[in-house]
């Protein structure tokens, strides 16, 4: 209220309350509110997951994941090279085997002309500054949709953890940088680095998915690397229970006591707390997975008009950041890149 000569003079309009604090104060406009940011996320921030899949010229919509699609090897050069235009660091390749060569072994896996490894070539060829990240798992190649090998229908682990080091130098072999390895294995960070190490490639990084969950969540990637209708039981002897948080410590110090070099939490949101414990006690390279459900519930919910599609997603990124984590495997990469991109041309955060 101003003062307005010739009116009797207001009562001096004391604060009601007596406060000696009032964090408002720093959140008065938007030149305070950057001011006094404790976080901030930034294009290099982002790793972008990619699925591949044969063909050429090809697209195709993946129905529970809107606004991503399988890519054929050509195209999918061309969104690493508009991914290292818009400054992201690296992305991640899955592959969407065809049905026909997938058998009870994941033999597929190891072959140097596979999708990843042709693709892997063809991008590090094309996009020699871009990062590629390859998933070691069998579940894209085998009949069954199991990360590991089946015996009386029992994941048996030892025989599992020497084809997945045979397949993580396959990939190396084909220009992948960084090995992560989902399947959840005991010991195969210590047999990929020794296999890696013997083949000559002291250099190829492991990102190790130390703590990935039995989630629900996983739906719709299992839809895009067409896993979901053979997926025989569930994943619940490799992946970690949902109710735990000191074994996720565990494992990702024997993850680092084998030789990874940055660790992983999987899902993301669901799973900050992790994020959070898992930097705090290491103070590692730690990443998150913002995986394939909860970018669709982000994005069924915009579609639907019941949230702001372009702010939950900025959000949930920022949340991984505050949680601990140096970066965030998400589909929103080149969305959020643009976004980031343009705010910086236009002088605000
Ligand atoms: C499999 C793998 C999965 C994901 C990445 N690697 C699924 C699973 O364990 O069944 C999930 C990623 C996502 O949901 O976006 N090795």
């Amino acid at each position: 209220e101003v003062d307005r000569p010739g009116e009797s003079a207001p009562v001096a309009r004391a604060n009601p309350l007596d406060l000696r604090h009032r964090p408002r104060r720093n959140r008065k406009s938007e030149w305070t509110r950057r001011m006094v940011r404790e976080n901030h996320l930034d294009v290099a921030d982002l790793i972008w997951p990619l699925f591949v899949t044969e063909g050429s010229g090809e697209r195709m919509a993946i129905p529970s994941m809107p606004g991503v699609e399988r890519l054929s090897i050509d195209i999918a050069v061309r969104e690493a090279e508009r991914a290292a235009q818009l400054g992201i660091p690296a992305i991640a390749l899955f592959p969407n085997t065809p049905a026909a060569l997938r058998d009870e072994t994941g033999s597929e896996a190891l072959n140097g002309e596979n999708l990843v490894c042709r693709a892997c070539r063809a991008i590090s060829a094309a996009v020699p500054e871009i990062g590629i990240v390859t998933d070691v798992a069998l579940d894209p190649y085998t009949s069954h949709g199991h990360d590991g090998l089946l015996e009386d229908g029992r994941i048996i682990n030892d025989e599992t953890v020497a084809a997945l080091a045979r397949q993580a130098v396959v990939q190396a072999q084909s220009g992948a940088d960084v090995i992560a390895p989902s399947d959840m294995m005991d010991g195969r960070v210590a047999a990929i680095r020794a296999a890696l190490d013997a083949a000559g490639y002291a250099d190829v990084q492991i990102m190790s998915y130390a703590a990935k969950f039995a989630s629900a969540f996983y739906g719709p990637f299992r839809d895009a690397i067409g896993t979901s209708t053979m997926l025989v039981g569930d994943k619940r002897t490799y992946q970690m229970d949902p109710a735990n948080s000191r074994e996720a410590l565990r494992e990702v110090a024997l993850d680092l006591d084998e030789g990874a070099d940055m660790v992983m939490i999987k899902p993301g949101m669901p799973y900050l707390d992790i994020i959070h414990a898992v930097k705090r006690e290491f103070g590692i390279p730690t990443f998150a997975y913002q995986v394939s459900g909860e970018y669709a519930m982000i994005q069924a919910a915009a579609a639907n008009g019941w949230l702001d599609g372009e702010r939950a997603m900025m959000e949930s990124l920022m949340a991984f950041k505050r949680a601990g984590a140096d970066g965030v495997l998400s589909y929103f990469a080149p969305r959020v890149a643009e976004k980031l991109l343009a705010e910086r041309k236009a002088g605000g955060a």
